[in-house]
């Protein structure tokens, strides 16, 4: 991945077009925002949305969040002047470009290009702008890994339910939630795995889509609790009251991250010599071995980057 493990637990859709909105979304306690041109902005209301985003970058006051702006698809004659007017404009102040609807590899391979070009021309740090791949259509799954591995640039893997849902014509309008008539299971599982591995074998991370009944926060965070327990990253919100669930139901559980950190704790001092360089050991009733700390790793890192304190630490014994 190329910037690390950012946290990306609510990533938030402010339509460029609308000032209101910008302003907003800067005081909002979201991991992400996204400045959208695509789906949240009329046609005739693209051009004038291009600086409305660039004035919202370089205005600053987005704290530590990711800087995020979402260009049309390749399919459309707005690509191009979106990723040259914004990058040219606010370049050091956007950390990715976001590609909807990708299908094939080569998509990705042409931001890829046409960034090097304008960050080479501007003068701005070659590569240092990350790509986000959006994925909404049965195309798009059955290419993933080419997608995934098309862009060292390439930070996540975007699940986009409303634009795949109707790309595999299901039977049902209401986004992240089940089709009726569908009563085995989720009918979301095989996509969500599918984006899910791709994003892991590739080291980068997974990020749910949308929940539009966006004044049912207990439906959102029936939804999002669903792809964070497969391991997602975040999820994106639409609405201020969505924020606070993503940021929590993406969070490790402050129990489960004092524990991840007390078996990095414990494995490290009993795989040293001081603590007898043993392999597998008993931390309280529970065994520990090299796995237990691959996902101690994981859920410690999670915690680390969501700004986690440790509560209950774990000391080695007195006598070794
Ligand atoms: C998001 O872009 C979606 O189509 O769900
Ligand atoms: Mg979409």
């Amino acid at each position: 991945m190329a910037q690390g493990l950012r946290a990306r637990r609510s990533c938030l859709a402010v339509p460029g077009s609308s000032q209101r909105f910008l302003d907003k979304a800067k005081g909002l306690d979201a991991d992400q925002v996204f400045l959208d041109l695509e789906d949240s902005v009329a046609p005739s209301a693209k051009p004038a949305a291009r600086g409305a985003v660039v004035d919202a970058l370089n205005s600053g006051g987005w704290g530590e969040k990711v800087r995020v702006v979402r260009v049309n698809d390749w399919t459309t004659q707005w690509t191009y002047r979106d990723v040259v007017e914004v990058v040219e404009g606010a370049g050091t102040n956007i950390d990715c470009i976001m590609l909807p609807k990708v299908q094939r590899a080569e998509q990705v391979v042409a931001l890829d290009l046409l960034l090097s070009q304008i960050e080479r021309s501007v003068g701005l740090e070659v590569g240092r702008i990350g790509i986000e791949a959006q994925i909404e259509n049965a195309q798009g799954l059955i290419e993933i890994d080419a997608i995934a591995v098309a862009s060292s640039r390439t930070e996540t893997l975007i699940f986009g339910p409303a634009d795949f849902m109707a790309s595999i014509n299901m039977k049902s309008l209401v986004v992240g939630e089940q089709p009726s008539g569908y009563d085995v299971g989720d009918a979301y599982h095989y996509i969500l795995m599918r984006i899910l591995m791709a994003a892991r074998a590739y080291d980068l991370q997974a990020i749910d889509g949308p929940y539009l009944q966006i004044r049912d926060v207990d439906g959102f965070r029936r939804v999002a609790e669903r792809s964070a327990a497969l391991g997602f990253d975040g999820k994106w919100v639409l609405h201020p009251d969505q924020i606070a669930a993503a940021n929590e139901v993406y969070s490790p559980r402050q129990d489960d991250y004092d524990h991840a950190e007390n078996i990095l704790d414990a494995y490290d001092f009993y795989t040293s010599d001081a603590g007898g360089a043993r392999g597998a050991v008993m931390l309280g009733d529970e065994m520990i071995d090299e796995a237990s700390r691959k996902m101690a790793l994981v859920v410690a890192a999670k915690g680390r980057a969501a700004g986690l304190a440790r509560g209950d630490v774990w000391q080695p014994p007195a006598d070794g």
